[in-house]
């Protein structure tokens, strides 16, 4: 009895401040803070992504007269008759370094230049263009053609509508898995670099 009454006495001091107003309040406030901070934190950080995966992104920097989005303005995948259109994100994923970019774009005018070593003038993006779309071919050969997969599913693919050089082609090495999109289907978006020793799954 005499050891339960000191036991409370010692919660007392405790007890006390849990039901004190003013740590109430300051509880209270700083859970409402945090919470509000995480919703326009998450909603920056969300809204920056979205920006970042956006065409007029992409073409901000790859728009040079003559180049890659000039390029795939005149293919089935800009324009077609059932109006679904393949935006550069559709395809490509952005690149894992375009928030540092983004950045150090805004922080030095010399970085750019740095940056932009490898692809701005038209001469330039020629010579490494090569090299870029073994990027490309190496990326989406690894994981199975997924871009390209998003919207075409060869299990919802009408072979007997397809033109039959088409369908005899897929079933035999698409339907196996022995071969994947970007095997044989190299430069339906872009002008193709010099090809110089690239295999193109038979096409070429
Ligand atoms: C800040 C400028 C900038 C922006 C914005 C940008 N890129 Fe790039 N991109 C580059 C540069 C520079 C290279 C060449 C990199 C090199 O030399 O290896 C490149 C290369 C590429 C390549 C070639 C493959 C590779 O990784 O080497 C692809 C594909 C590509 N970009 C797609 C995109 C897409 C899609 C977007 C939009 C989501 C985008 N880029 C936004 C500057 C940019
Ligand atoms: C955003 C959706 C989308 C993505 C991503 C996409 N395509 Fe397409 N593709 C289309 C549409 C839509 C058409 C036109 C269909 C039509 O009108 O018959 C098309 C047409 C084609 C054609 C037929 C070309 C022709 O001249 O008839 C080929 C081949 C093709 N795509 C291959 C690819 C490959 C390879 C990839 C990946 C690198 C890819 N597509 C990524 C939507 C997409
Ligand atoms: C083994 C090579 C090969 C593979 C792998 C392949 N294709 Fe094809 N594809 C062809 C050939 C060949 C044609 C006919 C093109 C031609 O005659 O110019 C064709 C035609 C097409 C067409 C147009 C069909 C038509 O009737 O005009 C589409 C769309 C297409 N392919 C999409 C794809 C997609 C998407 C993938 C991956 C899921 C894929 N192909 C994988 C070889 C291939
Ligand atoms: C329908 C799919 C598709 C779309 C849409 C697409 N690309 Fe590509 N891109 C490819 C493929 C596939 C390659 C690999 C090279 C090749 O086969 O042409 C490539 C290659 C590239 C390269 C490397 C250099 C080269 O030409 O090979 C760059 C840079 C690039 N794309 C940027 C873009 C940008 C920017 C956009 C939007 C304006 C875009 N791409 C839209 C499929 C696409």
């Amino acid at each position: 009895m005499k050891r339960l009454r000191s036991l409370g006495r010692s919660l007392q001091p405790w007890w006390r401040t849990l039901r004190s107003p003013s740590l109430h309040f300051s509880l209270g406030f700083l859970t409402l803070g945090g919470f509000l901070a995480g919703i326009v934190f998450w909603g920056g950080f969300n809204t920056a992504l979205e920006a970042t995966n956006t065409e007029t992104f992409c073409v901000s920097c790859h728009e040079m007269e003559d180049n890659v989005y000039e390029e795939l303005k005149s293919t089935i995948h800009y324009s077609n008759r059932s109006g679904v259109r393949a935006t550069c994100p559709d395809c490509h994923v952005p690149h894992d370094w375009t928030d540092k970019i983004a950045r150090k774009m805004q922080a030095s005018k010399e970085v750019w230049g740095k940056i932009f070593g490898t692809i701005d003038t038209e001469l330039k993006f020629r010579e490494h263009r090569r090299e870029l779309a073994e990027h490309e071919w190496a990326r989406l050969k690894a994981n199975d053609s997924l871009e390209c997969r998003n919207c075409h599913d060869y299990d919802s693919m009408d072979l007997t509508r397809q033109a039959s050089r088409a369908a005899w082609i897929h079933q035999q090495y698409l339907g196996t898995g022995e071969l994947t999109c970007i095997d044989c289907h190299k430069g339906i978006a872009h002008r193709l670099p010099d090809m110089t020793g690239v295999s193109q799954g038979g096409l070429e």
